[in-house]
């Protein structure tokens, strides 16, 4: 079972999913990763694992479609088994995700449909809320609005800070990612696309 994984920043999911891939070498296999910034620390932690890494970044004035072509075209040459969003920050265009869907998920560091979109943390303090979490979601061409798969929450403290709340998140996406693609490749999971409906296998 073979993944692609599309990052842009600090990569810290990106190596969850290295760590796990290593302690379980009989269930996936990352063939690549695709990122969109030359500069990401993501790119450093594909070469120190020997995983290919391509950059593919936007050109000034390119549209989002043309993106999103280059992007398919060099899927199309790794056909992976799934396609990994971990804090890959572009919007993906609706052709994109229809083409992918049965095969693409995205991290996303709120309790959806609580907080799409950016500043969760901040958000969630906000709005004052007790709970704060993550959810690992299919993708469709609504923005964090693909079905969910898996969430994991944490409570708030009345000294948390976005900051504060990031790190726990993190530790928390750390986790379940990793979880969740082992899930995907060992057939656990059962993606429905007819009805938007997302089934745990048992074994
Ligand atoms: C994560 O918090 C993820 O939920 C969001 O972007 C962040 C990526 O962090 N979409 P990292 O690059 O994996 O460290």
């Amino acid at each position: 079972f073979e993944i692609v994984v599309l990052v842009s920043g600090f990569g810290s999911n990106l190596q969850a999913l290295i760590d796990a891939a290593k302690a379980h070498p009989d269930q996936y296999r990352i063939k690549a990763v695709i990122c969109n910034r030359p500069q990401a620390y993501a790119l450093e932690r594909a070469r120190q694992a020997n995983i290919p890494y391509f950059t593919i970044c936007a050109a000034a004035g390119q549209t989002r479609e043309s993106y999103d072509q280059q992007l398919n075209q060099q899927l199309e040459t790794l056909q992976p088994d799934l396609i990994v969003m971990a804090g890959f920050m572009r919007i993906l265009s609706a052709g994109f995700t229809e083409k992918w869907q049965h095969k693409l998920i995205n991290i996303h560091p709120s309790l959806l449909p609580k907080y799409p979109g950016l500043n969760t943390h901040q958000r969630a303090l906000d709005a004052r809320d007790a709970i704060h979490g993550i959810s690992i979601h299919y993708v469709n061409a609504e923005v964090d609005g693909g079905p969910v798969i898996a969430q994991a929450q944490l409570e708030i403290k009345s000294q948390d800070s976005a900051e504060t709340l990031a790190q726990r998140i993190h530790e928390l996406e750390h986790q379940l990612l990793p979880a969740v693609v082992l899930a995907i490749a060992t057939k656990k999971i059962h993606y429905n696309l007819a009805h938007h409906q997302v089934t745990f296998l048992g074994d």
